[in-house]
């Protein structure tokens, strides 16, 4: 089979590979479809510190079931399935409080272990969840993007009564939005971002308010309106905006942030504890691909609106410079195997 690997940073090839037999408890996907991520580009450009190489990267795929392991009951062969990226352990402290997502031995398929830009993968069973049949496999491949909004919104629990602002429309921000929108029909959703052409797939997305605060300051503009947002969400990422971010929240405001940055933030006590704002992070998804499946079935969400590129994957290095050059057309693209 063919697969993805970057041999060590910035050394990408399509290689062959041997045929994945699934282990016990373990199922292999042949895959259809899977999705570029930022951090796909990060383990590419040796920006991930816990990638290790030679590496099949790929977190974000979709296919079906075409051998199970042993212990696998035999009726999941050609099952319709989206692959949770998250492996845990089941029984250290943060597995223990429905966190597998921050497990003490996490393992991520594409960036601890070979992941899905490849032909194949070989799965722990338990993480290939079945896409009932109205689900198309576009949408099927946009499953974990989405569970990292799942858990995002899962973490500050939105009413239909926030004022809530996403920084940054791209596709974090446009899944937060969605589910901010489409799921929990929050009235009002401001989206902020540096780049016009972001903000009109905001818009697209269902955001009621689009801010450039690429020349002024968002809390000028927020305050001009007499706005302070009562649901934050950082899906930018930049270490300076955490620190905005409380200044210009609500009292009793949440705050979602969901960046790596190893840059400090610059925050004060008396912004946070002044107003008793309550801060969130997120990591991954814990246990949302069923949450999103669920949404996909009842129609709340729209991923074929963040998808805007599609390449064979033979042409993945062109894919891959595409999505980092090009904020401006680029969101969601995708890799077709066949
Ligand atoms: P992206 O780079 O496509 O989108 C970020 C957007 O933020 C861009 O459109 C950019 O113009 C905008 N932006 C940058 N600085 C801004 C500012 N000061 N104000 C407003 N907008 C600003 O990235 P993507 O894929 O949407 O991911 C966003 C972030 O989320 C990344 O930093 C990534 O590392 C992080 N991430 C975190 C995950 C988690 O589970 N915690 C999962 C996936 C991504
Ligand atoms: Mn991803
Ligand atoms: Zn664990």
């Amino acid at each position: 089979m063919k697969s993805v690997v970057i041999e060590q940073p910035n050394q990408l090839t399509v290689a062959d590979r041997p045929l994945p037999q699934p282990a016990a408890g373990e199922v292999r996907v042949k895959v259809k479809l899977a999705g570029i991520c930022g951090s796909d580009s990060h383990i590419y450009r040796g920006h991930n510190p816990f990638a290790k190489y030679p590496r099949v990267i790929g977190h974000e795929f979709y296919g079906h079931i075409d051998a199970v392991g042993e212990g696998v009951s035999p009726s999941r062969l050609g099952e319709r399935v989206s692959v949770d990226p998250v492996i845990s352990c089941g029984h250290c402290y943060p597995c223990s409080i429905g966190k597998p997502n921050v497990c003490t031995e996490l393992v991520v398929l594409g960036v601890h272990r070979d992941g899905g830009f490849s032909e194949y993968a070989a799965v722990p069973a338990r993480n290939a969840w079945k896409i009932p049949e109205t689900i198309a496999d576009e949408h099927a491949v946009m499953v974990e993007p989405f569970t990292i909004a799942a858990n995002v919104t899962g973490q500050a629990q939105p009413t239909e009564n926030d004022i809530a602002l996403i920084y940054g429309a791209g596709p974090m921000g446009l899944t937060t939005l969605q589910a901010l929108k489409g799921v929990y029909k929050v009235k009002q959703v401001i989206v902020a971002d540096r780049i016009d052409e972001r903000l009109a797939m905001a818009r697209n997305s269902g955001a009621d308010w689009v801010i450039n605060n690429s020349q002024r300051p968002l809390q000028e503009t927020l305050a001009e309106k007499g706005i302070k947002p009562t649901l934050i969400v950082d899906a930018a990422c930049h270490p300076s905006i955490l620190q905005e971010a409380i200044a210009l929240a609500s009292p009793a405001a949440r705050i979602v942030i969901m960046g790596f940055s190893s840059e400090p933030s610059q925050i004060i006590q008396q912004g946070i504890t002044g107003k008793e704002l309550s801060i969130f992070s997120s990591r991954l998804n814990a246990n949302k691909f069923p949450v999103v499946i669920d949404w996909l079935a009842r129609g709340l969400i729209d991923p074929g609106k963040l998808v805007t590129h599609k390449f064979d994957y033979q042409h993945v290095t062109d894919a891959i410079e595409l999505f980092e050059k090009d904020q401006r057309q680029c969101c969601k693209v995708l890799l077709t195997f066949n």
